[in-house]
């Protein structure tokens, strides 16, 4: 069993089944009786749920660089008054994303560069990363069928599938690029199997 409280972030392209898979992480944490907070970004707190709303209206305006900045404001409010604080408590955190989708979204699908990205996630996390970043993937064509199924489109799912074929790749190639903090998990099967695949990867992590 790992000694410290752990930081593991659920990520992936919009349509991945974050939501579904979720509940597979809590009834994991249950199970084990390991002591754990489930929060979401952008939000967690009420001035990054604010960001959030403003950053998900379609009727937002904004340039690329404030949309970057806006993410990690409400990123820099959840650490310090949310994240660490319950991790120097001893409890588990289970972040529903995190700054590998800045890296997807503002840097792969808006074009922000990723240098510009990771200036940011130094003077914002100085060096702080997630433990375990549990990564759903699904081919675009599946993200696509289910994100036009969802009743109302955020600013992000309004977006279009060359957006999302750039999201798709940045993810990617952070898991390639540090095997040791992703389990990169294929959505594109049964739930069962999807399930399976998680909680090995929580038992794997967690030296259960
Ligand atoms: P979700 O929580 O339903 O996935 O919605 C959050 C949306 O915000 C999703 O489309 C991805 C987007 N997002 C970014 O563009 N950058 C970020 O840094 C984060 C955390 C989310």
């Amino acid at each position: 069993m790992l000694s410290r409280a752990q930081f593991i972030t659920l990520d992936g392209i919009d349509g991945a089944g974050k939501s579904t898979n979720l509940a597979v992480i809590k009834e994991w944490f249950e199970r084990n009786r390991l002591p754990v907070l489930f929060t979401r970004e952008p939000g967690g707190t009420p001035v990054g749920e604010a960001l959030r709303g403003l950053l998900l209206d379609p009727e937002t305006q904004i340039s690329l660089r404030t949309e970057t900045l806006l993410m990690f404001a409400a990123r820099q409010q959840h650490l310090e008054s949310v994240i660490l604080p319950t991790l120097q408590k001893g409890i588990h955190v289970v972040s529903d994303r995190f700054s590998d989708a800045t890296f997807a979204y503002q840097g792969g699908g808006r074009g922000v560069p990723l240098s510009d990205i990771a200036g940011l996630e130094q003077w914002v996390q100085q060096g702080f990363q997630p433990d375990l970043t549990l990564l759903l993937d699904i081919p675009l064509e599946v993200s696509m069928s289910r994100i036009t199924q969802t009743r109302e489109k955020d600013r992000f799912e309004q977006e279009q599938a060359d957006f999302f074929t750039r999201v798709r790749n940045v993810y990617l190639q952070r898991a390639q690029a540090a095997p040791q903090r992703y389990a990169l998990i294929d959505s594109n099967r049964s739930l069962s199997d999807v399930k399976t695949a998680i909680e090995a990867a929580l038992d794997r992590h967690f030296g259960i």
